[in-house]
């Protein structure tokens, strides 16, 4: 599968660039509905809104210049996307990279229900990514990643195959998606 960018509405709001799909943005809803939420890798802000809209809390990270950043000022459209979705209050943005900030929360000993990544997409980052998000989630939590198979991303398949063989509890296009 390759995925394409392209501006989407969520709901009636301002359109936010993204490569997610329709049926990837529907399971990353219902897995954030009450949850506290990590996301690794923000972008413009189309995920950190589509979970914010319903989550109890989403802690967005991107450095906004690391591997892989977008074309732009990326926190500029992030910060003014979350303010017209009227998301400020409930999606915290936090700019960094994923591995000190997830070795952060796994020291504190925080706990969330969904962790969802889209950052780095390097075999060696996702694997240190999903290694890291496995010890913040809660039983019965959700670790999701995405561009699982997406052509331009081999690393992300690299590094899930090699920690999880057994595969996904589910897939949803790209969306690989693990119950811990
Ligand atoms: C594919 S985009 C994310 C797309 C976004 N989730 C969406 O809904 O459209 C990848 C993002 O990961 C960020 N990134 C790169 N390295 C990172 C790291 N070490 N930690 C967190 N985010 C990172 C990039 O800056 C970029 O904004």
């Amino acid at each position: 599968m390759l995925l394409s960018w392209r501006e989407i509405s969520v709901g009636d709001g301002r359109p936010i660039s993204t490569s997610l799909t329709e049926a990837e943005t529907c399971e990353l809803r219902s897995l954030a509905v009450d949850g506290r939420v990590v996301e690794v890798g923000s972008a413009y802000g189309y995920s950190s809104v589509v979970m914010g809209q319903v989550a109890e809390h989403v802690f967005a990270i991107d450095p906004h210049g690391g591997f892989g950043s977008l074309a732009g000022d990326s926190l500029a459209h992030l910060r003014a996307n979350l303010a017209a979705y009227d998301l400020s209050h409930k999606v915290s943005v936090v700019v960094a990279r994923s591995a000190e900030v997830l070795s952060g929360l796994c020291r504190a000993g925080a706990l969330f229900d969904l962790v969802f990544v889209d950052g780095d997409h390097r075999k060696d980052s996702v694997r240190r990514d999903v290694e890291l998000a496995w010890w913040v989630l809660t039983d019965g939590g959700a670790l999701a990643c995405h561009d699982y198979r997406e052509e331009s991303c081999d690393g992300v398949e690299a590094a899930l195959d090699a920690l999880f063989p057994e595969g996904p509890s589910r897939l949803v296009d790209t969306l690989w998606v693990k119950t811990r």
